[in-house]
């Protein structure tokens, strides 16, 4: 069953976001080894937010239902999550980074969160950068749809370099205008 709603993030959510980034198996999980301070968090959201290339969103689970004598008055909702998309123009392609609260890890939440959000964008081609040691986010690029592209290896330090697997899966859509035209055969 999915009980995950994806919500656009707002400042309002900077804490939390702030919160999750700064934790030391997220941290492990990124590119970036380095904690983020609120200054630089905040700068970074707001210019997230604002940008029209990326959509960053927060994943809250129904955990249970809030009612009085009268009956049920709505969801009681919990954030457990946060998954964002990057549009790439020069390879027409969506990057899918996600996090899951610490304390809502091992639930299924990851795999929902990512599934959902990958069958939204059908139409879209996405991938995902996914360190070989994650094995959980390996799992979850695949039940969303995305297979196994190629390994690079990135500089870390002046002289290491550590492998970085890319996963892909392209959109459903299979007209372009190019064949339309009868110039893609
Ligand atoms: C990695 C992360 C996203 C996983 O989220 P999650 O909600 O705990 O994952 P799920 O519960 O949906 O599990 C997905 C699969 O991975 C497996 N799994 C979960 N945690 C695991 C672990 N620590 N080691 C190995 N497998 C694991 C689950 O059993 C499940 O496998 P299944 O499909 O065979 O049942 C979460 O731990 C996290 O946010 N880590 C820090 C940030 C990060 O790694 N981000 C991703 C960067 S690419």
């Amino acid at each position: 069953m999915n009980n995950i709603i994806l919500k656009p993030a707002t400042m309002a959510d900077s804490k939390l976001l702030m919160d999750w980034r700064n934790d030391p198996e997220t941290i492990k999980a990124s590119h970036n080894s380095k904690a983020v301070t609120i200054k630089k968090h905040f700068e970074w959201l707001k210019n997230t937010i604002k940008n029209p290339d990326k959509q960053l969103f927060i994943a809250w689970k129904i955990s249970g239902i809030i009612g009085n004598k009268y009956g049920d008055i709505g969801d009681v909702l919990q954030p457990v999550g946060t998954i964002r998309s990057d549009y790439h123009l020069e390879e027409n392609c969506y990057e899918l980074s996600w996090t899951v609260a610490p304390k809502a890890r091992g639930q299924g939440i990851g795999k929902q969160m990512v599934s959902t959000l990958a069958k939204r964008m059908a139409d879209k081609n996405i991938r995902a950068e996914i360190k070989p040691e994650n094995v959980a986010s390996i799992k979850i690029a695949e039940a969303a749809g995305m297979k196994f592209d190629k390994v690079e290896y990135r500089y870390t330090s002046d002289t290491e370099k550590e492998p970085v697997l890319h996963y892909y899966r392209v959109s459903n859509i299979t007209c372009t205008f190019k064949d339309y035209k009868g110039e893609g055969k």
